[in-house]
């Protein structure tokens, strides 16, 4: 451990949002409006909280959905009933969908309007037989075939309470053993998740702020015009690593998309053409690359939830990103994999002070990485040290997030045999580790655990059997994830970041034990 190196991974994340209070929201503003559930927004009156599909977006939606669980209601709009149903479904989408929901990532609700001819076959798929009618399930069940009251053992199945906002909720909660309640407020509930946090299939969907991250990331680097003659090879150098190691698949695919068409974009002798005129124009281009896939970003944050909307995940989904490529390169790549991530931060963060710890703490580093083991843990090293400071700092100016104090990573809960002190590390103390296991624990927590669920069409079509879930756990050896490796992701944002994750209290609370039975019995 280099003594005195100073640390400025976290402390760099934490200066740019302190420098930059209104970072995330400013990239969450300038993303062309790409996502469903956001466009959703932008009708005239009161938003719609709930999705409304039809029989060409019914699939699309449903498979792309993050969440696990979905609700579907058939209805006809001329059917007054279902008029007076819309408040009370709306009451409880409220919370479930969009970009200020309270529970993100949890429910996708969404509609079938059966009145449209368009949706007629879709309709009588599920046997729809009175309106309004909702049906419960994963959502890529929905995708897979229809559904009938006589079938057994379907894992879609039909909501028999639902005919108020507050029995639909009961039932919600009934169901999955949360504890839900209609006036959940975004940031002030301590309820939040009602998940198993040692279950693998709950953490492999911390992928989804890593596209998240990825996505405002590029949305930053366009709208502020950092890509320049000088900047280029360490841009074109990230993204080559990010093309071979994004734990995302389709983040893979789009930054390839978004190389391959370097040159059209960002000409060589773009800064002569810098008049205003062509600058413009190739933002514009470089917007309609769809860095992760179209329904990214989605604008919010389901693992990376800080208690103020300031601390909201960027930072903490681009930490995850930062170790999940370090565990991801080979011993061959290592040394380039820390070259690349450091001129990337170097050339790509528009913070002066930023720009200088981390040079520092690349600058500390006096033989060149040799193993990929010797890298991650470095990043990991870094990140505690310069965390300890954090704790310090955030403390006397008062801009920790009081809900969800920083802490040293990974605790005794999650990895048992890293360390084997019993010092508070909430207390900014430094643990005897046992870099074997540690290293252990990092490679499987950010290596095999965070992948990407997402499948190209053609492979999905014909395996359309398969869940997509399914397909996350026995690609990876999901057994081997620690136990509450959930709530590390959380902690880990902590750690890695200048805000928060829910978890935390969750775990404090122990209010993961109301939990689901079990997905799979879905
Ligand atoms: C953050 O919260 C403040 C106050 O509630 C609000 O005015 C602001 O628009 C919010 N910003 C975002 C990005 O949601
Ligand atoms: C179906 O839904 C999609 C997505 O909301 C929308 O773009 C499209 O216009 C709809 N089609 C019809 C015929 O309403
Ligand atoms: C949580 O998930 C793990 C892994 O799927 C499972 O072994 C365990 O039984 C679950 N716990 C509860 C209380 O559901
Ligand atoms: C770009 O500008 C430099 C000087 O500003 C000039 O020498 C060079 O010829 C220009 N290149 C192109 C392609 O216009
Ligand atoms: C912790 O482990 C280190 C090395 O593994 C050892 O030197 C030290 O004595 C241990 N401390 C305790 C309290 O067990
Ligand atoms: C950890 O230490 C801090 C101060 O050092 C103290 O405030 C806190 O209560 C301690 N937490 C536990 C769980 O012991």
């Amino acid at each position: 451990m280099p003594p005195s190196a100073s640390h400025p991974f976290l402390h760099l994340l934490f200066l740019v949002l302190l420098v930059f209070p209104g970072l995330g929201a400013f990239a969450a503003a300038v993303g062309p409006r790409r996502s469903i559930l956001r466009a959703l927004d932008e009708g005239n009156g009161k938003p719609d909280y709930a999705v409304d599909l039809n029989s060409s977006s019914f699939d699309n939606v449903l498979n792309e959905s993050p969440a696990s669980f979905a609700i579907v209601e058939f209805f006809a709009h001329w059917c007054p009933a279902c008029r007076n149903y819309k408040p009370h479904y709306e009451k409880v989408a409220r919370l479930f969908n969009g970009p200020n929901a309270v529970h993100p990532g949890i429910i996708l609700m969404a509609r079938v309007d059966c009145a449209k001819k368009m949706n007629t076959n879709l309709c009588n798929k599920f046997s729809v037989g009175h309106y309004p009618m909702l049906l419960w399930g994963p959502p890529h069940k929905f995708t897979l075939g229809g559904w009938d009251s006589k079938q057994e053992k379907s894992e879609i199945q039909s909501i028999d309470d639902g005919r108020t906002a507050e029995r639909l909720l009961n039932w919600i909660n009934k169901r999955i053993g949360s504890s839900f309640s209609l006036d959940d407020d975004k940031f002030e509930n301590e309820n939040t998740l009602p998940w198993n946090a040692s279950d693998p299939e709950q953490i492999a969907r911390a992928i989804y702020d890593v596209e998240e991250a990825t996505a405002q990331a590029f949305d930053i680097i366009v709208d502020n015009k950092r890509i320049r003659k000088e900047t280029r090879v360490a841009f074109i150098k990230f993204f080559q690593l990010l093309v071979a190691h994004h734990p995302s698949r389709r983040c893979r695919k789009g930054t390839a998309g978004i190389l391959v068409n370097f040159d059209d974009l960002w000409p060589s002798d773009y800064s002569n053409n810098s008049r205003e005129g062509s600058l413009s124009h190739m933002q514009d281009g470089a917007r309609s690359f769809s860095i992760c896939g179209k329904e990214v970003p989605r604008g919010y944050w389901i693992f990376c939830r800080g208690s103020r909307n300031e601390t909201r995940g960027f930072s903490c989904g681009l930490w995850v990103l930062l170790h999940s490529l370090s565990v991801r390169a080979g011993d061959g790549e290592a040394q380039q994999t820390f070259i690349t991530i450091c001129d990337f931060i170097h050339n790509f963060f528009m913070c002066e002070e930023c720009r200088r710890h981390f040079h520092e703490m690349c600058s500390s580093v006096s033989t060149p990485f040799e193993t990929t083991r010797a890298f991650v843990l470095w990043l990991w090293r870094s990140h505690n040290k310069v965390n300890e400071r954090l704790i310090k700092v955030e403390k006397e100016l008062r801009t920790e997030d009081p809900r969800y104090p920083k802490i040293i990573w990974p605790p005794k809960q999650l990895c048992e045999s890293c360390s084997n002190s019993t010092s508070n590390q909430s207390g900014g103390m430094m643990p005897e580790w046992n870099e074997d296991e540690v290293f252990k624990f990092l490679v499987a927590y950010y290596g095999s655990t965070i992948i990407s669920s997402y499948k190209d069409e053609t492979i999905t079509s014909s395996r359309k059997d398969e869940s997509v879930v399914d397909d996350v756990i026995t690609s990876n050896h999901a057994v081997a994830v620690p136990v509450g490796a959930a709530l590390a992701i959380a902690l880990a944002s902590c750690t890695f970041g200048a805000l928060a994750c829910f978890w935390r209290t969750q775990q404090k609370n122990r209010k993961y034990l109301h939990q689901l039975h079990s997905l799979k019995n879905v």
